[in-house]
């Protein structure tokens, strides 16, 4: 016998299918919220990850360059500059009407050796470095204005004590540093808001430094328009408590506040193993490398009770809070995989290796329908 569906049938089927679709796509979901953003690295720019490219373009409504805007990619050499990929990017965000953000103008890593060093490699002064991260910013700024919506200006310039981060930047050219890239970004994209981004804010001693921070900048005219707290936290930590006390420091003082770089390490701490290659090492594999072939039901549990928590949290600040951003598209392009000892299998982000929906995404959908 054969089955014959009744055209309206059809179409309704049709139409639940791509209603149900599109009500499960977190750029609709958290429309009225906040911007919901991936990092998206060299090769989906590069459309040589179709599959996460289409991911992106459907579940995401902003991206940041996970390195390819870095000074050492888009600025190798004194008189080199490199950027292809970074239009590429800029290109993929304006396609899909993204909020294309950029990551990051000055920052300690990813910064080549030449940017601090006289052709006879002894140190630049504080006036040569000053012209150099004038010119570095007016070319890259200056050259994605109007297609950059909002730069990470400077980043991790603050130490977890609270003090201001020992960096050739600090030494050469003075605490100051921070408002001349501040400064300088304004002048070259003046329609660009400009934030300071760290990691850790929810340290007391951070938040305080990054509050005093931006409050100088705006005393002496400067424009800030928002903190990144980067997001890089595991399952248990840190409290949704501590995390709405940095909300609440960095947007009294008039400020958005994103969350720039949000990832959730299921995999026990490995930092006193940094460096380690445990391809040799079966026990240390076993220890630090729980889930090579799949995180199991328990642990998705906990991923999506952690990531409903933070949802929770995220939208209950939707006033305060102006984007949310993965640091990655899914499981199999984190860094957390290679961070700090390389080789080993985490979970920490929505979509699993073949880009499919994890149950914490689910969890992440309900919390944004609430
Ligand atoms: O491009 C080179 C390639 O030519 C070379 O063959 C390859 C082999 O080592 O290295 C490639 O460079 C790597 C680069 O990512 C691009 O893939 C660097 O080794 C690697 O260290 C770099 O890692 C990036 C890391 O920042 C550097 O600090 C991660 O992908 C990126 O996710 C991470 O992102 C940072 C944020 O910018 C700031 N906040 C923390 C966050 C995580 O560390």
């Amino acid at each position: 016998m054969r089955l014959v569906f009744p055209a309206f049938l059809l179409a309704a089927v049709v139409c639940f299918a791509s209603e149900n679709n599109s009500a499960r796509r977190l750029k609709n979901v958290f429309k009225d919220d906040f911007h919901i953003g991936a990092a998206v690295n060299r090769s989906q720019i590069y459309g040589r990850a179709p599959k996460a490219g289409v991911l992106l373009a459907e579940q995401f409504s902003s991206i940041t360059p996970e390195n390819v805007m870095k000074w050492s990619s888009i600025h190798p050499k004194p008189d080199e500059y490199n950027f292809e990929p970074a239009d590429k990017y800029a290109s993929i965000g304006e396609e899909n009407s993204m909020f294309v953000a950029g990551h990051t103008l000055i920052w300690h890593n990813q910064t080549p050796d030449w940017v601090f060093e006289n052709a006879d490699g002894s140190e630049v002064s504080r006036k040569e470095l000053l012209k150099r991260m004038r010119e570095h910013i007016f070319k890259v700024a200056g050259r994605y204005k109007g297609r950059v919506h909002g730069w990470d200006v400077v980043n991790e310039a603050i130490e977890d004590d609270g003090s201001l981060r020992n960096t050739k930047w600090r030494e050469i050219i003075g605490d100051d540093y921070i408002a001349k890239a501040f400064e300088y970004a304004h002048q070259a994209a003046p329609d660009a808001e400009l934030y300071y981004n760290d990691y850790n804010m929810y340290r007391s001693e951070k938040r305080k430094a990054a509050a005093e921070l931006a409050e100088k900048l705006q005393s002496r005219g400067l424009r800030i328009d928002g903190i990144g707290i980067q997001g890089h936290w595991g399952l248990n930590h840190p409290s949704a408590a501590e995390i709405q006390k940095s909300i609440d420091a960095f947007s009294s003082l008039g400020l958005k506040v994103m969350i720039t770089e949000l990832d959730l390490t299921v995999l026990p701490s490995a930092w006193e193993h940094r460096g380690a290659d445990i391809s040799q090492n079966y026990e240390l594999r076993k220890e630090i490398n729980p889930f090579p072939d799949g995180l199991p039901a328990n642990m998705q549990r906990k991923l999506s009770n952690r990531y409903q928590q933070l949802f929770a949290l995220f939208t209950r600040n939707s006033g305060k809070i102006s984007r949310v951003t993965f640091w990655g598209v899914h499981d199999g392009c984190s860094w957390r995989n290679n961070w700090p000892v390389s080789g080993r299998t985490d979970y920490p982000l929505l979509f699993n290796r073949n880009c499919e929906p994890k149950r914490a995404f689910n969890e992440v959908v309900k919390a944004g329908r609430k």
